[in-house]
C-alpha cells in the first residue's frame, strides 16, 4: 500500500518537556495507528537542551540546522535549567530554530477546557477560545544591541536591545491574521502595539495593518494598546478572535491568556513557516518548570496540543480536531492534573485523552 510516512524529529529539552514530549508522542502514536488515513511516523531524538550544554557547551550542535532541515516537522519540550542562564538556553535552542529556519508564525490558541476551573469571572467561560498570532523572526527579539561598548566600566555600563520591525516582516504576519480570521465563525482580528511609545517600528506596524485590512473587507478589525489589552483580556474575553501582535507583547499575552484560561500547562504552540521551505516547530508554550520536573505531575495538554497543531499542519485536520475533542472529553469527565485542581498524573491524564479518542475510533 501507500503508507505516507512524516519523518519528526523530537526535542525532548530539560525538565518537564522530556515528560510531557513523551505524551505527545503517545498520542501521535495512537492516531496514526487508528486514523483511517493510512500514515505513520518515523522518530529521531536529539539531546540538545542545557544538559547537553553543560557537557558540550552549547545547547545544540554546530550542524544542528543542517540535521533538522529535512525533517517534515520539529516536536519539542521545554528548556531550562539551573546553572544555564535562560538567555543562553532561549537564543541557543528555540530562537536558533525559529529564526533559521524563518518560522515566522507562532501560533498560540487560547482555549478554555470544560472542566478546568478558570480564573475569569466570566458566565460562560466553557465557549471563550482565541488565538493568539505572534510574529515570530524580528521585533524585539531582533537581537540587535550591545553591552559594554562604551567602556564605561562596572556600575556605569550600558546596554542596548532594539526593536526591529520591516515591513515585510509586519506584512506576512497581519497577513497571516486575516487569513486566519476567514477561516473561523467570527471573522475579526485585533492588532496590538504599544505605538504610542513605540514611535517608529510599531508606528509602522499600525500603517501595514491599516493597509492590508482594506484587502479584507469581510473581517472586523480593531486595534490596541498592549496595557489596555491586558484589562480587556480579563474583562471582555468574549471580544476576542484572533489577536496579532509582535514576538514580545504576544508572548506576554499568550501566558495571561492561558492563565486565564487556569493554567500555563494547557497552552499549545506553534512556530509556523507557512512558506513550507523548512520544518515548523511544534511546542508547549511552557517552560521546563523545575519546581515540579521528575515528578510526573506535569500536565501534559500543552504538549498533546501542540501535537494536534503539527496534525494540522501535516494535513490531517480531522484527526487535530479529534485529539483536540478528546482533551476536552477528558477534562470535562474531571481527569484533571494538580496545575488545575485535580490530581491526575501525567501518565493518566494521557490514558484520559487515549480512552475518549478510543471511544471515535
Ligand atoms: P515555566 O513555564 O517552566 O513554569 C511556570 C509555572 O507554571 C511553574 O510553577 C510550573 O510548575 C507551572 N507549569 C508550567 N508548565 C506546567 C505544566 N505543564 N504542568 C503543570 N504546571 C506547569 O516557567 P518558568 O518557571 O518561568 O521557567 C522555568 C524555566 O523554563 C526557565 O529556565 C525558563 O527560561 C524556561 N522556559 C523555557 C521555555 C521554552 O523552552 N519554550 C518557555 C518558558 C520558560
Ligand atoms: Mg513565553
Amino acid at each position: 500500500d501507500n503508507q505516507k510516512t512524516h519523518q519528526l524529529a523530537i526535542i525532548p529539552g530539560d525538565g518537564i518537556g522530556k515528560e510531557v514530549v513523551q505524551e505527545g508522542i503517545r498520542v501521535l502514536d495512537f492516531i496514526s495507528k487508528h486514523s483511517p488515513n493510512n500514515f505513520n511516523f518515523e522518530t529521531d531524538y536529539f539531546p540538545w537542551g542545557c544538559e547537553y550544554y553543560l557537557e558540550h557547551g552549547r545547547m545544540m550542535d554546530e550542524d544542528g540546522l543542517e540535521r533538522l532541515k529535512n525533517y517534515d516537522a520539529i516536536y519539542f519540550g521545554a528548556v531550562g535549567f539551573p546553572g544555564v542562564p535562560d538567555h543562553v538556553s532561549l537564543w541557543g535552542l528555540r530562537i536558533a530554530i525559529c529564526q533559521g529556519f524563518d518560522q515566522w508564525a507562532n501560533i498560540r490558541p487560547v482555549e478554555f477546557l470544560p472542566g478546568v476551573p478558570s480564573k475569569l469571572n466570566h458566565p460562560d467561560t466553557d465557549t471563550l477560545n482565541w488565538v493568539l498570532v505572534r510574529e515570530n523572526s524580528e521585533g524585539e527579539y531582533s537581537g540587535i544591541g550591545g553591552r559594554n561598548f562604551t567602556g564605561r566600566g562596572p556600575g556605569k555600563e550600558v546596554a542596548v536591545q532594539s526593536s526591529l520591525f520591516t515591513e515585510e516582516g509586519c506584512e506576512r504576519v497581519i497577513r497571516y491574521a486575516f487569513d486566519l480570521a476567514r477561516t473561523r465563525k467570527r471573522k475579526k482580528v485585533t492588532s496590538v502595539t504599544k505605538s504610542n511609545a513605540q514611535q517608529y517600528g510599531m508606528v509602522l506596524w499600525d500603517e501595514v495593518f491599516a493597509r492590508v485590512s482594506k484587502e479584507y473587507p469581510d473581517v472586523e478589525t480593531d486595534q490596541w494598546l498592549v496595557d489596555a489589552m491586558a484589562a480587556n483580556f480579563v474583562l471582555h474575553p468574549e471580544d476576542l478572535e484572533v489577536v496579532v501582535a509582535s514576538n514580545l507583547l504576544a508572548d506576554i499575552l499568550s501566558d495571561l491568556g492561558s492563565a486565564l484560561a487556569g493554567s500555563l500547562g494547557i497552552a499549545a504552540s506553534a512556530n509556523l513557516d507557512p512558506e513550507r521551505r523548512y520544518p515548523s516547530m511544534f511546542e508547549s508554550v511552557h517552560g521546563s518548570a523545575p519546581d515540579i520536573a521528575g515528578k510526573g505531575i506535569a500536565n501534559p495538554i500543552g504538549a498533546i496540543g501542540s501535537a494536534s497543531l503539527m496534525l494540522e499542519q501535516l494535513g490531517y485536520a480531522e484527526e487535530a480536531q479529534l485529539v483536540n475533542q478528546s482533551i476536552r472529553d477528558a477534562t470535562a469527565a474531571g481527569y484533571l492534573t494538580a496545575d488545575i485542581g485535580g490530581n491526575t498524573s501525567t501518565k493518566e491524564m494521557t490514558d484520559a485523552i487515549l480512552e475518549a479518542l478510543a471511544k471515535v475510533y
